[in-house]
């Protein structure tokens, strides 16, 4: 009786959010705008020189600052594996290193594999996601992330919160 009663509690005080997410979407880079395109080529050319002897699944990414400069970084690996770090973060640590203060304006994000057949673009991961929703919200921007290479097709999306809805955020710290 007593579970049956807090069922009901529960359905009625219910309610059903939907998120919607969107994403622009290319067939080719050559479609891109002049920005993107030299980002993402950027972030392709990154990938030459990741370290990835482990996973053989070298990413490459580039950021794009508010003053114009771009920066890029590609995945580093290592023998114990957790020590490695993504090219996303790499890309985005080392831009706010060298410029700290300056806004992130966008991120592309590219791989290049010869052992990983690779169809579609790949998607950051999480710890990555997180770390972009840092930057946006510290400068109080949202980040263009722009996925794929010239061999897939390309996606566009604006702002972290299409990747990670619900975000957690320094606010959630406070007392
Ligand atoms: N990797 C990235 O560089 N970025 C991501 O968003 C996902 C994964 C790297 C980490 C590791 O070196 C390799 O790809 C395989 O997971």
């Amino acid at each position: 009786m007593y579970f049956y009663i807090l069922n009901n509690i529960n359905i009625i005080g219910m309610r059903n959010i939907n998120l919607q997410i969107q994403i622009e979407e290319y067939d080719h880079i050559s479609e891109l705008n002049d920005t993107d395109k030299e980002l993402l080529e950027k972030a392709w050319s990154a990938c030459d020189s990741a370290y990835a002897p482990y996973s053989k699944f070298n990413v490459g990414a580039a950021v794009l600052l508010e003053n114009g400069k771009i920066v890029s970084g590609n995945n580093q690996e290592n023998a114990a594996y957790p020590s490695g770090l993504c090219a996303e973060r790499v890309a985005m640590y080392y831009a706010s290193a060298h410029y700290p203060g300056v806004p992130m304006k966008a991120i592309a994000v590219a791989v290049k594999s010869d052992e990983v057949p690779l169809e579609e673009p790949a998607s950051p991961c999480g710890s990555c996601r997180q770390v972009m929703a840092e930057y946006e919200n510290l400068y109080h921007t949202k980040m263009r992330i722009i996925l794929g290479s010239p061999h897939t097709k390309i996606q566009i999306l604006k702002g972290i919160s299409s990747l990670l809805p619900l975000t957690f955020y320094a606010e959630g710290l406070k007392k």
